[in-house]
């Protein structure tokens, strides 16, 4: 196995991290990556697999969980409760409630709503030029999840603040700092659940926290801390990646050039994959053996950390010809963006909604829409999105 050397935070690798993941693959299916001290998966192949191994899982094996520092206690007690961080038999029991709660009629009945707020986020757009990721990318997706769990409106903002510093936990270059603000921002945010989930459980409405409230399965409920771990995962999850890929989508589409059969209904569903393929909004998700494993020649022991490169699974010459090339007519094949096995993503349906509605409004109604300036991705790696995406119309 080979040592690789590669700064999540060096610049060049932020910008575009594809020809380090290029050569890692090339040179083989796992290697050490030294900055993160853990085994990596490069190859769809081995991403595939190791996301559907029952070895391996997101939980932290038992005798390795320690109580974490005092400081962090209101951030731990969210992941806690969270299904993401959950192994079965407690992930099973997370996730069929949830499912319970958020259905496809749920998502589908959003449709007319999404592309009514398209329109209005557009018609609110400025003559000059502006930031496209906070005038639209942002928006769709945060009042959308807003509006599917019944959260007013209006605290978009606060949820977007929330959201950013406890997500910030997850990306190169945490500080101390970083985890008080994440630990402040989990209080604030499950106080404000908690008080509004009581006021859900005496005024039902129809919307997805009165569903997970009511949400039941063999005589069993979601208690109050796991619904608060639940909604908040469903309120951060519901937009920091779509954010970033209709941004980085837009992006590809203003630098490269775009065809209006795209757009078409006949074209959209492989103009959603190709950019999600292509230019993942998250490229890094972890997992733990649980057992002595053997996999790829490498042999793992319980407690080893592996690393999956869904960003780099994506572009893997051994299943598609010419991965590194956006090409949007080409015939939509499964993509590693939304993960696989147990911890699929929940919210995929909606993720590939908002943006089947979102892009072909912003095309049609802005059809002379041109970059402002360069855009640039912010230093956040797992996360790989951009700062903002300056354009006019
Ligand atoms: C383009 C947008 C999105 C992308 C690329 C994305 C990606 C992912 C990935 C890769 C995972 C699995 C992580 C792992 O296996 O370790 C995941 C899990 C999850 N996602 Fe998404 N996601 C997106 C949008 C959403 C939305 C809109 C929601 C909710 C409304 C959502 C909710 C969740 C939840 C709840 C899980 C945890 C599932 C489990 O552990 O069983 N995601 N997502």
């Amino acid at each position: 196995m080979k040592t690789l050397h590669q700064s999540p935070t060096d610049p060049a690798f932020v910008q575009d991290p594809y020809p380090f993941y290029a050569k890692a693959r090339d040179a083989g299916a796992l290697h050490y990556w030294q900055d993160y001290d853990m085994v990596a998966a490069f190859r769809k192949s081995a991403v595939h697999m190791l996301l559907r191994d029952r070895r391996f899982g997101r939980e932290i094996p038992a005798e390795m969980a320690t109580p974490g520092p005092a400081h962090l206690a209101p951030f731990l007690a969210v992941e806690a409760h969270s299904l993401l961080d959950a192994e079965p038999p407690r992930h099973t029991r997370l996730r069929k409630l949830v499912m319970r709660a958020f259905t496809s009629r749920a998502i589908t009945a959003l449709e007319a709503d999404i592309a009514q707020l398209c329109h209005d986020l557009i018609d609110a757009f400025p003559d000059q030029p502006f930031d496209l990721l906070q005038a639209y990318c942002t928006q769709v997706p945060i009042v959308t999840i807003c509006r599917l769990l019944g959260v007013p409106e209006e605290m978009a903002p606060q949820l977007l603040d929330w959201s950013h510093r406890m997500v910030a936990m997850y990306q190169a270059g945490r500080t101390e700092e970083t985890e008080h603000s994440a630990a402040e921002a989990s209080a604030a945010f499950s106080d404000y659940l908690r008080s509004y989930i009581d006021q859900r459980r005496s005024d039902p409405q129809d919307d997805l926290i009165t569903r997970l409230i009511a949400a039941e399965e063999a005589g069993d409920s979601l208690t109050t801390d796991e619904l608060i771990g639940t909604c908040i995962l469903l309120l951060n999850a519901g937009h920091e990646a779509t954010v970033h890929a209709l941004g980085n989508g837009v992006k590809t589409m203003l630098e490269q050039g775009w065809d209006p059969a795209w757009l078409t209904e006949d074209g959209i569903d492989q103009l959603v994959e190709e950019i999600l393929r292509y230019d993942p909004p998250l490229h890094m998700f972890t997992r733990y053996a649980y057992e002595e494993a053997e996999v790829f020649d490498h042999t793992f022991q319980r407690g080893d950390q592996v690393a999956l490169l869904l960003g780099a699974a994506n572009r893997d010459p051994a299943v598609l010809d010419d991965p590194e090339v956006f090409n949007p007519s080409r015939p939509a094949k499964t993509n590693t963006s939304f993960g696989g096995g147990l911890h699929f993503c929940v919210g995929a349906p909606l993720a590939r909604l908002e943006m089947r509605i979102a892009l072909p409004i912003l095309f049609q109604r802005c059809p002379d829409l041109r970059l402002a300036e360069k855009p640039e991705y912010s230093d956040s790696y797992h996360f790989h999105g951009l700062n903002r995406l300056m354009v006019s119309r």
